[in-house]
């Protein structure tokens, strides 16, 4: 689990994250939504340390991490994979040399091992055929489910995804998001992804949390985004006349099937608060 409590950060006179709090469970996929330069990196980055936050905390596990010191960061950023915008794969190493590389550097075990771990993780993204080749010489959304295996060679406790999508067609970000998806649940990973792809809001929100102006300004599932009344929430989201009628017609769905009570009692209440 990770909590954020109150976390603030600017750039000079600019105010990013306006005090920020949150929970993010393990087993769920945790989403960061908002327009391009609402500071989703800038919150990802404090919460994994790139970037120190000017004040409030960031808990992982309750242990508060901003308050640690570098050798007890460091126990914790190895139990956190990253798949970074692009992939940002070695060039000069091939599929397989890149997925090894954090087992060389943080891992334990003997030569066969790490081999073998390679292997399994490779095996999980259906990219064994492609281990020994280069970065060049495969897709994009190859490339990603490289990177995904990376991420997860040393059985993360929490996974960080920064645009998972950005540059891939609609078909292949559906896959990597199931991949991620299924991952996460597998294994129990507190999963945070920053994103504006509304299919993925759609398919994968267990938890969204959405920014506007450096502060959260709605939190919730994708099943609660269908009934809630935050407009700007809503243009966002909804923004083309297509998905305003898309939710309407989910309403409607949810209406037939009974679960709109529960779902309006929870937003109801959340405005009430
Ligand atoms: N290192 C930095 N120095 C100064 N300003 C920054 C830095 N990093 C990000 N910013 C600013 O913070 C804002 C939020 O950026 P970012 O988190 O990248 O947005 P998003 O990921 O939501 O598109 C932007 O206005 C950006 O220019
Ligand atoms: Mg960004």
């Amino acid at each position: 689990m990770i909590e954020l409590q109150n976390i603030r950060k600017g750039f000079g006179e600019k105010e990013i994250l306006k005090g920020v709090s949150t929970i993010m469970e393990p087993g769920k996929v945790n989403l960061i939504i908002g327009s391009s330069g609402s500071g989703k990196t800038v919150m990802m980055k404090c919460i994994v340390g790139l970037m120190n936050v000017d004040s409030g905390k960031v808990l992982y596990d309750n242990q508060d991490f901003t308050a640690m010191e570098e050798k007890e960061k460091k126990t914790i950023r190895q139990e956190i994979g990253m798949l970074f915008q692009g992939s940002a794969l070695f060039d000069s190493m091939t599929v397989e040399q890149n997925v090894m590389f954090p087992l060389d550097m943080f891992g334990t075990g003997t030569l066969k091992e790490k081999k073998a771990r390679v292997e399994e993780c490779l095996e999980r993204v259906q990219l064994k055929e492609a281990a020994k080749k280069f970065p060049a010489e495969i897709s994009g959304g190859m490339k990603k489910r490289v990177g995904i295996a990376r991420a997860i060679v040393l059985n993360p406790k929490y996974l960080f995804c920064d645009e998972p999508n950005s540059g891939l067609d609609p078909q292949t970000s559906l896959l990597i998001d199931k991949l991620i998806t299924e991952l996460t649940k597998e294994y129990n990973i507190t999963t945070v992804i920053n994103t504006h792809d509304m299919n993925t809001v759609m398919e994968s929100g267990d938890h969204i949390v959405y920014m506007y102006q450096g502060q959260k300004q709605w939190e919730g599932s994708n099943k609660d985004i269908v009934f809630s009344k935050d407009q700007k929430l809503n243009d966002f989201i909804f923004a083309s006349e297509f998905l305003r009628e898309a939710k309407e017609m989910r309403q409607l769905e949810m209406f037939k099937d009974g679960k709109w009570r529960e779902q309006l009692k929870k937003e109801q209440g959340k405005e009430g608060k």
